[in-house]
């Protein structure tokens, strides 16, 4: 809520004593995990973060200490059990607030777990002129009647229709009154029914589709979110031996030895070849230029480089830094630097000012300080494209 207007005083009933069989499954789904907490709980703390002082949640019978784990514990909870119908849960949920009537009450269902803090404003700010409020939704495709055998039988204006959602709100004395009246009659589909048909005006107020209600399977199951920031690294050796050329950042050096390898053994382009394949978790260089392929034998290794970068736009996602480190004892890479920056910008499609070439000596210990072999590290930073 806002710091300027006060919060109204309000009580929530979560109606959770359904079966869930639509989901199937070992227990209701309200009682499963989602997005790392039951799903009632979810609509539990939205209703507390916005001011709500008593909830009273209504369970299936027999199942109290399942509602209660996954409401979590607070003082403002109360467990009550439902009925056999959605509508006679929201009346036990009603009657065990007779006793001390709050002003206004929200009846949710706790298969909506994603309940927006904007929403529940706006259905108490419609409540200081209209008895009900519920949040809506626009339809956005045209309608058909369906009619015998699945005929079309007629059209329906969608601009006159809205999809209804839940926190339903109204004016606490005005619903239970509604519902006392409209026993006996046939279920109703929601609340704001029942008011409505007892004469109460029932204010339409903007929905959310956050709002979505579980009711399937597959609705647990949401695709993740790809990252917007993905990172990977890669590590390359290759021997040094007279005879051979020196590719290094796909460009040739002047130098009294070179590296072997199947391809043109460009160590530097490997490295950053892998980091790019790694952050996109596809595989290696061997995994896509194996080196039992002789259409590979003597390959330049800046198509090997430029390929990954295919795949990983493929993925979504462009170059957003290479940060490379060739290890070697000589040549010197220092006067190269520029003209190895401006290539591999040339063959990834990035500025040379997110490319970084750096080089150390290991201070003629090991394989590279006795000049056997050069070795290559790369990270390479990938930002979701647009
Ligand atoms: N509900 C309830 N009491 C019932 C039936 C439903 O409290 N007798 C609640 C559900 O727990 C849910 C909400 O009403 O939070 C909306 O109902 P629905 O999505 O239909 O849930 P279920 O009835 O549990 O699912 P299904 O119809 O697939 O069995
Ligand atoms: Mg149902």
């Amino acid at each position: 809520m806002n710091n300027q207007a006060p919060v109204p005083e309000f009580a929530a009933i979560i109606v959770a004593a359904g079966k869930g069989l639509r989901v199937g499954g070992e227990k209701p789904k309200q009682f499963r995990e989602w997005r790392g907490k039951p799903v009632l709980r979810h609509s539990v703390k939205a209703l507390l973060n916005a001011g709500c002082d008593r909830i009273v949640v209504v369970a299936p019978k027999g199942m109290h200490d399942e509602a209660s784990h996954a409401a979590g514990s607070n003082d403002a909870l109360m467990i009550v059990d439902g009925g056999k119908t959605r509508q006679q849960s929201v009346m036990a949920g009603l009657e065990a607030l007779v006793s001390l009537p709050p002003e206004y009450v929200l009846i949710h269902d706790a298969a909506r777990p994603d309940l927006p803090q904007e929403v529940i404003e706006r259905l108490l700010r419609a409540l200081e002129t209209h008895p009900g409020a519920i949040p809506t939704l626009p339809v956005v495709d045209s309608l058909a009647v369906c009619g015998e055998g699945n005929v079309m039988d007629g059209k329906a204006d969608r601009d006159t229709l809205r999809r209804v959602q839940t926190p339903q709100a109204f004016r606490f004395a005005d619903v239970v009154a509604a519902h006392r009246a409209w026993r006996g009659q046939p279920n109703a589909g929601d609340d704001a029914q029942v008011l409505s048909a007892s004469g109460g005006s029932v204010a339409l107020v903007d929905g959310d589709e956050r709002l979505k209600k579980i009711t399937f399977a597959e609705d647990f199951s949401e695709p993740m979110a790809a990252p917007q920031y993905r990172i990977g690294q890669g590590y390359d050796v290759h021997r040094l031996q007279a005879g051979e050329e020196l590719w290094l950042c796909g460009i040739k050096l002047e130098h009294d030895k070179g590296l072997s390898g199947h391809s043109d053994a460009d160590v530097a382009l490997h490295a950053i070849t892998d980091a790019v394949l790694g952050a996109i978790g596809n595989g290696d260089i061997g995994t896509h230029f194996p080196p039992s392929d002789p259409q590979w034998s003597g390959a330049r290794s800046d198509q090997f480089l430029a390929h990954a970068v295919k795949l990983a736009g493929e993925s979504g996602y462009a170059i957003g830094n290479i940060d490379l480190t060739i290890i070697c004892e000589a040549p010197k890479i220092g006067p190269h630097r520029p003209q190895m920056r401006t290539r591999v910008a040339e063959i990834t499609g990035t500025d040379e000012t997110v490319v970084s070439i750096k080089a150390t000596t290991t201070e003629r210990l090991g394989f590279t300080g006795r000049e056997e072999g050069i070795a290559a590290q790369a990270i390479v930073g990938l930002t979701k494209s647009a």
